[in-house]
């Protein structure tokens, strides 16, 4: 029997669990062609949420068409139209006559060659004069309002991983060419998420900014303990095998409701459960998971400057005013302006998050491998 529980995919179906409020507030901002912007920390479940509500929306209803845009290896403005125009063109068209006839029509000036490839579910690529790409992408980046006119469609365009755009040459500038052509987009609305919490909100809260009040914005959170217990007995149940309600408990409380861990060692326990699961089972798993991670963990404390790891260790030894003198000489964190550059630095490396003002561990079981093995602070 296949184990229940996923992680590092996306989850659907009967691994799919709650977020009902966040699934119901997208779907009806898909079907009125709002703007929506995701923001969340990496594996919360943004990319799940997305992928579960557009299967929602289109679920019986045939006006409403979704592209799909993955930006996770994009680093380029220039690769961002090349993959931008596939990923349009293979949601719009199916068949390989169809794509072709309308990319030589939709993308003519571009030149356009297409390839496919034969094989377990065709695959389509493009190449086109990218230097005539560069000067005017407009062709392209009104690709899904020109299709949406045509076929009386409204599409949705998904933009995964959008905070990669901060690393092309010229983020503002690429910025204000997106805004400026996407409004003018009455067909056509945009879904975009990311991690990155700081950046993504300079870019869609500020108001000096291009996309500002560019769409509804929703903070994702973690999935909360009370829909996480009943979530895994049933998973538990489902599959011939039992977890008692404050065990359950005990797999969030240890990964802290942090959605892919709590799946892992949901996964982990479930594997070494004959029937019932215990709580020696559940700590045995957690403790296996936090080791696992030793090697990747080291290397990313490695490369932590000594007050950054200063910072972490003031952390977990449960200090809170981190700018006071005397916690700043006992674990030699500098000058309150230098504590500030430490929180801003680890916020950039994802390993903090300052939500809610108060500094907190991202990844719960590289806080567990640090208070235990690097530390060696009691729990
Ligand atoms: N609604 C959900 N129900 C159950 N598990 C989820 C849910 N959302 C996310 N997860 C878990 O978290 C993992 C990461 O989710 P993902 O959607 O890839 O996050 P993100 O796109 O924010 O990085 C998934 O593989 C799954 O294990
Ligand atoms: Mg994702």
């Amino acid at each position: 029997m296949d184990a229940p529980f996923v992680f590092g995919k996306i989850a659907s179906a009967e691994n799919f669990t709650d977020r009902n409020d966040e699934t119901l507030r997208l779907v009806q901002n898909f079907k009125s062609s709002v703007n929506t912007i995701i923001i969340s920390p990496r594996r919360w479940g943004k990319s799940s949420l997305v992928e579960h509500a557009s299967r929602l929306a289109s679920r019986n209803n045939r006006e409403i068409r979704f592209c799909m845009v993955d930006l996770n290896n994009v680093r380029t403005e220039e690769h961002f139209y090349e993959y931008y125009a596939t990923a349009v063109m293979r949601s719009s068209f199916t068949r390989a006559k169809e794509l072709l006839e309308n990319t030589t029509r939709l993308l003519g000036r571009f030149m356009p060659s297409v390839t496919f490839s034969p094989g377990h579910g065709t695959t389509f690529s493009l190449s086109m004069d990218w230097k005539e790409v560069m000067r005017t992408p407009d062709d392209i980046l009104d690709l899904p309002q020109k299709i949406g006119n045509e076929r009386k469609k409204k599409i949705v365009v998904c933009i995964d991983e959008f905070q990669n755009i901060s690393a092309f040459t010229d983020p503002l500038g690429f910025q204000k060419k997106l805004r400026s052509h996407w409004q003018r987009h009455n067909m056509v609305s945009y879904c975009l998420y990311g991690s990155k919490r700081h950046m993504m909100i300079d870019v869609f809260a500020s108001p000096s900014m291009p996309f500002y009040k560019f769409g509804d914005i929703i903070f994702l959170e973690k999935i909360a303990a009370g829909d996480w217990i009943p979530y895994i007995r049933r998973r538990f149940s489902a599959t011939g095998k039992r977890i008692g309600a404050e065990d359950a408990r005990l797999i969030t409380e240890l990964t802290d409701c942090h959605p892919y861990y709590v799946q892992q060692l949901a996964r982990q326990a479930w594997l070494r459960t004959g029937t019932e699961c215990s709580r020696d089972v559940i700590r045995r798993a957690f403790d296996d998971l936090v080791l696992q991670m030793s090697m990747l963990f080291h290397t990313l404390t490695d490369s932590l400057s000594n007050t950054q790891v200063n910072f972490l260790h003031a952390m977990l030894s449960g200090e809170e005013k981190f700018s006071a003198q005397d916690t700043a000489i006992k674990f030699g964190l500098g000058t309150p302006g230098n504590v500030t550059k430490i929180k801003n630095a680890l916020v950039s490396r994802e390993v903090i998050d300052m939500a809610g003002g108060r500094p907190c561990f991202l990844d719960p079981v590289y806080r567990a491998w640090l208070a235990r093995y690097y530390f060696r602070i009691a729990e």
